[in-house]
């Protein structure tokens, strides 16, 4: 297996990027980037942790870098000043996803939001899923199920809390945050059985882990159909099990619809747009369930991996947590939890978000970025079909924009006006400009309420007399980067009923 592997390698290589090394890129002006091996490009430099390794070699080489993945030209932006370039400057150049293999088979041939080429297609069913799920008016709606869900979630803990007993946090916050996105999207809970009896976040973990591995057909042509990590093979086969699932939801609903249901969930709208016929653009069964699956993912895997993230730093360190309970206490008291009211009152709440957020952008490369044609930016040539890598998790590290940028100060963001939107360049753990992502606001009142209420009503210690300092905080990169080791803590109730 190995030497046919080199054997292509090398023909791709004669077939293709001799002609373009020797052709007219070479005269045009590059931004500067490491040195690169024949055939590979910079693969090698990039190890388990790309954003880390791409963070180092941006110290060295500037902030808009280039670098060649295989066959295509990768541009990695890692400040500010860069980031708003790309994200907002020459946003229309740059708001197109790459080819992405995973995606032929889990997105059903990119036809989701978040890998869809550039186009009237993704600009129509981003607009149809921000107005029909995403919007204030349709958050707010959800909010009495969010309290429920958050009442289990909570009274779940106060068992434990009564034993002493130490808690898989990580698996709780998944748990909590697959049921509210199941109960939003597909109108109600699925249990884990519902999923190939693997489990619903072993298979969601699964897919965006595997999804994340370069794959090599993304990067040299031809490669796909060989398959050579069995990258695709693993897809395939978990795209398999979604699109049992999938259908399943949908023959739920179209059942459902025939005992004549009064209100709509985003799946009958989805349904609504295909069945009348008369959407402006194409959309059929697998454009339903591309969409259904893409909003599912995305909702669940990020506002928990966020919501872990403020946990364990909270825990790292205590004069932050509390100082946070302290707030808590002082506008919400003992007596009560806390309501979706009362986040927009919680002001170092949203001082501690910020600062979790800077160091741990649950997506720290983005989403790649492709760009639509040839384009000069700060007088460097980049080629049409580059892949834009915006790196956050590095900006956030910026000197030049951060002081003592490796230590976690929420009081850094004391009278500052810089917040998540997209406006600030030094932050933008959710992107920016037309790629930035659509569920924000939604991913935010999630994770402030499920960090406000595990603060307010739970005390938390490691187990095994481990101190806050010892708790490791390495990364498993992912499309969602989460923590390597679960999170386990002890809660103790701490409200007066
Ligand atoms: C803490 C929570 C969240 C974070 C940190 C987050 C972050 C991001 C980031 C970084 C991107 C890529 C932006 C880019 O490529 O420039 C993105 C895209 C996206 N996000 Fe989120 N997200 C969160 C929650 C959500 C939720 C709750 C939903 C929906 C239920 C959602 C749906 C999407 C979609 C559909 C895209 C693709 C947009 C496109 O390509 O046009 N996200 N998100």
């Amino acid at each position: 297996m190995a030497w046919i592997s080199i054997a292509v390698l090398i023909l791709i290589a004669f077939v293709y990027l001799l002609p373009q090394l020797l052709s007219s890129n070479k005269k045009k002006k590059l931004p500067p980037g490491p040195r690169g091996l024949p055939i590979i490009g910079h693969f090698h430099l990039l190890g388990k942790n790309p954003h880390q390794d791409l963070y180092r070699i941006a110290k060295k080489h500037g902030p808009i870098m280039h670098m060649r993945l295989g066959y295509v030209p990768a541009i990695v932006v890692s400040s500010p000043d860069a980031a708003e370039l790309f994200l907002k400057t020459y946003d229309h150049v740059f708001c197109s996803r790459p080819h992405h293999e995973s995606s032929k088979y889990v997105g059903y041939e990119q036809k989701n939001i978040t890998f869809g080429k550039y186009g009237p297609y993704w600009r129509n069913i981003r607009k149809h899923c921000t107005l029909e799920l995403l919007s204030n008016l349709k958050i707010n709606q959800f909010q009495a199920m969010r309290r429920t869900e958050v009442e289990l979630l909570v009274s779940s803990l106060i068992g434990a809390s009564k034993i002493g007993e130490t808690v898989d946090v990580s698996t709780k916050i998944a748990s909590l945050s697959a049921d509210i996105t199941c109960l939003m999207v597909f109108g109600k809970k699925y249990e884990d059985t519902d999923l190939d009896g693997k489990g619903f976040k072993a298979v969601v973990k699964e897919a965006v882990q595997v999804a994340a591995i370069p794959n090599l057909g993304d990067y040299f042509p031809y490669l796909g159909v060989l398959d050579l990590q069995g990258l695709t093979g693993k897809m395939k086969a978990l795209a398999k099990v979604f699109d049992g699932f999938l259908e399943k939801i949908i023959e739920d609903h179209v059942q459902y619809k025939e005992d004549y249901k009064q209100t709509k969930d985003f799946v009958d709208t989805m349904m609504a747009i295909m069945e009348s016929g008369d959407a402006s653009f194409e959309f059929d069964r697998s454009h339903v369930k591309a969409v259904l699956l893409d909003i599912f993912i995305t909702g669940m895997d990020t506002s928990a991996a966020a919501v872990e993230w403020v946990l364990s730093e909270l825990i790292k360190h205590p004069e932050v947590m509390k100082k946070l309970q302290k707030e808590l206490d002082a506008v919400i008291g003992l007596d009560r939890m806390v309501e979706e009211s009362d986040l927009d009152n919680l002001e170092y709440l949203n001082m501690v978000i910020k600062e979790t957020f800077r160091l741990h952008p649950v997506a720290p490369l983005l989403l790649p970025h492709k760009s639509m044609e040839d384009c000069v930016v700060d007088g460097y040539h980049l080629p049409k079909a580059s892949r834009i890598i915006v790196n956050t998790w590095a900006i956030g590290r910026d000197p030049n924009v951060w002081a003592e940028a490796e230590k976690f100060q929420p009081e850094r963001f004391l009278g500052s006006d810089i917040d998540l939107r997209g406006r600030n360049y030094q932050l933008i753990p959710f992107g920016s400009g037309r790629r930035g992502c659509p569920g924000l606001q939604l991913g935010m009142v999630v994770v402030r309420l499920l960090v406000a209420q595990l603060v307010h009503c739970f005390d938390w210690e490691l187990p095994n007399g481990m101190l806050p300092s010892d708790l490791d905080m390495a990364e498993y990169f992912g499309l969602v980067t989460t923590r390597a080791e679960n999170l386990m803590a002890i809660p103790t109730y701490r409200l007066h009923k």
